[in-house]
């Protein structure tokens, strides 16, 4: 073969690796703009809401435990930007305020415990539905009252978006939508219902609306690994599961990273009687196995 054939036969070789690239590029960015835009039909629930200070307050602390501030949307529920990329993409936690005058009772309900916003598309995937889809109304009624109390002071924050880079990430690693979760997530506790004593009750109320963020949805560890399953607590001793939640500081007195910054921040607010029955809930050798 001449010079000249090899190099034709690797331009074409090139130019037809270029428009499959160029190809799937463009199939993956329609398919996930349809999936992004998908509606779900989920109808929002009008629950109790008191205007009382002492459950405004408890509702500042039921927030607190998950998350809902020192954390993703800011230090003080402000909102913030979570992440830019060079493509134009962002990840925007809103402006709890701003959300919270806007949102009647049913859209604020469908939003936290659902996944779904008003106009029926999903939360994206970094909100943990499926953690907060197992609030019950009380708990759930008192954060709202507190959301309600927050300042709509915020200078618009941009809608998220996602560039061509985060559609083939989300492409690539099957991003799942947070509508989807949290439907799945209450299909299991119908088919599982907490039927067993009221403490053990409460520990597994608690471990599911507080640590399945980080802990994955069965509590057996982050499916990348990142964090462990929670049958460790079986190693611990009440007094230091207690200083773990408390002060952040792991068994053997080893410094953690994120779990020592959650516990000090959130984990710090829970009551003795909370943590008790969730050491008694993680304890018990079936809770592996709800
Ligand atoms: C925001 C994420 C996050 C949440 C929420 C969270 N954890 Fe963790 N946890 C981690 C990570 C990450 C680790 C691994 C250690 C590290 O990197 O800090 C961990 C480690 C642990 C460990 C192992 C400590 C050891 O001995 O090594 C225990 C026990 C634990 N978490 C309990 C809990 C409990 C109980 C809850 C709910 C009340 C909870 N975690 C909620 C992120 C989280």
């Amino acid at each position: 073969m001449t010079v000249r054939r090899i190099l034709k036969w690797s331009g074409w070789t090139l130019l037809g690796l270029l428009s499959l690239v160029l190809l799937g590029t463009l199939s993956i960015h329609i398919t996930m703009g349809r999936d992004l835009a998908a509606t779900f039909a989920v109808d929002g629930e009008l629950i109790a809401v008191p205007s009382d200070a002492a459950s405004i307050e408890e509702g500042r602390r039921q927030a607190q435990l998950r998350g809902c501030f020192q954390g993703c949307h800011g230090r003080a529920a402000e909102g913030a930007v979570m992440l830019r990329l060079f493509d134009g993409t962002r990840v925007v936690a809103p402006n709890l305020g701003h959300i919270a005058s806007r949102y009647s009772v049913e859209e604020l309900e469908r939003a936290i415990r659902r996944g779904v916003r008003p106009d029926g598309t999903s939360v994206l995937r970094i909100m943990p539905s499926e953690m907060l889809s197992t609030l019950s109304d009380e708990d759930l009624g008192m954060i709202i009252a507190w959301l309600r109390t927050q300042p709509d002071d915020s200078d618009e924050l941009p809608d998220s978006r996602y560039g061509p880079v985060a559609r083939i990430l989300g492409f690539v690693f099957k991003h799942q939508f947070g509508a989807v979760l949290a439907a799945e997530a209450i299909a299991q506790e119908q088919l599982a219902p907490h039927g067993m004593s009221a403490s053990r009750s409460r520990g597994r109320y608690l471990a599911e609306t507080v640590c399945r963020e980080c802990h994955g949805n069965d509590l057996h560890g982050a499916p990348d690994s990142s964090s462990p399953s929670l049958s460790i607590v079986t190693a611990y001793s009440h007094d230091d599961f207690d200083i773990l939640m408390r002060e952040g500081v792991a068994m053997g007195g080893r410094e953690l990273g994120l779990m020592a910054a959650v516990s000090r921040s959130r984990f710090a607010h829970f009551t003795e009687d909370e943590i008790s029955a969730l050491y008694a809930y993680l304890n018990s050798v079936d809770s592996w196995f709800d």
